[in-house]
């Protein structure tokens, strides 16, 4: 059985490093057919739309989806992809790599953020000359179905320490945002406790001043939206470089994989994108698929190059994204 794959390479260094991770699941011991469509800004120049409709359609009908990065479109292009594969969880891994520069280098956490509702739902409204607002939208519904995929995360040793005791931190503001961010705590707690998985909380201010100062505190962290957009980001910047973090958009059946960089049109067209970003999601994919193996070997295998070398010029390095991606399929 081979899987269908959509690969949508977008546009800048999207052109370049999705090919790099389509190199390395290639040199995996598992069937991929991959199916090319195009979106973003290139696309709405030909097109009108910069993400067609087929595009959209074969995501949806698709095993999984890799994607690169789209340039102004980006919001247009990954948000309906994100509904086309039913995502409802987004999930970014944080990890400090031997090897490479980081503001802290101990920093290893994964952070599980909720990806269909909060402030991101869309409900905002410009009123008057003087007043604009925004509902913020929380259901138990949707707020359960990340915990239990949360649960399952920690049971199942996903998270950076394998060990299931460790279990996860809801960062929240619940203290204030009673209605919303106290149904969201509830749930997590609540399903939490059914499934015999510890967890903990912090409030998300303080959470912001305390994984930097120590990261080591914390393991899998569960969070609202917007917070989970902005909590991540943060926890990137400890880690040493845009080109370095993958992530996932899950859905039940289907989902959806990036790096989390955009088209990077300062270095797009010259080969000398770091492709990790890219590769470290295919590894994700892999996983999602069921192959837990293949996913850390293609782990190790970038593990073992970004410690050795070669290396790409925002790791110091002078190497191509060919030369790296090279590295990576000779260590598998
Ligand atoms: P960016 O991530 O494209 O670039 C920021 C900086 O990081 C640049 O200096 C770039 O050269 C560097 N960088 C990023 N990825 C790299 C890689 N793999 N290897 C080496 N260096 C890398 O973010 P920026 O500049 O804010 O946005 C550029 C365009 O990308 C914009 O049009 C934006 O809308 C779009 N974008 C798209 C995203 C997506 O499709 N998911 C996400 C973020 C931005
Ligand atoms: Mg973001």
């Amino acid at each position: 059985m081979s899987y269908e794959i959509a690969v949508i390479e977008g546009d800048g260094i999207g052109h370049e490093v999705v090919p790099a991770a389509i190199d390395v699941l290639d040199a995996l011991d598992v069937a991929f057919e991959f199916v090319e469509a195009e979106a973003g800004d290139a696309t709405k120049e030909e097109t009108g739309e910069a993400l067609p409709r087929a595009t959209y359609n074969l995501a949806a009908d698709a095993d999984a989806t890799l994607f690169g990065a789209a340039g102004e479109t980006a919001a247009d292009v990954i948000l309906p992809l994100r509904e086309a594969v039913g995502s409802f969880v987004n999930v970014r891994p944080a990890k400090a790599y031997p090897g490479v520069d980081a503001v802290r280098p101990e920093t290893d956490v994964v952070f599980l953020r909720e990806n269909t509702e909060g402030v991101y739902a869309g409900h905002e409204d410009r009123l008057s000359d003087d007043l604009s607002t925004l509902t913020r939208v929380v259901t138990s519904s949707a707020s359960r179905e990340l915990a239990e995929f949360a649960c399952e995360f920690v049971e199942d040793g996903r998270g950076p320490t394998d060990d299931a005791e460790e279990g996860f931190t809801v960062a929240h503001k619940a203290n204030v945002m009673r209605e919303t961010d106290g149904r969201f705590r509830e749930e997590m707690f609540a399903v939490a406790e059914e499934r015999g998985v510890d967890a903990d909380e912090e409030l998300m201010d303080a959470f912001a001043t305390k994984l930097p100062l120590d990261p080591t505190q914390y393991g899998v962290v569960v969070c609202p939206n917007l917070a989970g957009d902005v909590l991540s980001d943060l926890a990137a910047g400890l880690v040493g470089g845009l080109g370095l973090l993958p992530s996932a958009n899950i859905g039940h059946d289907n989902a959806l994989f990036e790096p989390v960089h955009g088209t990077a049109p300062d270095i797009a067209g010259e080969g000398v994108a770091n492709p990790t970003a890219a590769i470290l999601s295919a590894a994700m994919l892999v996983e999602f698929l069921g192959h837990v193996e293949e996913g850390k070997q293609v782990r190790d295998a970038v593990e073992s190059v970004l410690s050795d070398g070669p290396r790409t010029g925002d790791l110091g390095g002078d190497a191509t994204t060919d030369e790296v991606t090279a590295a990576v399929v000779d260590r598998l």
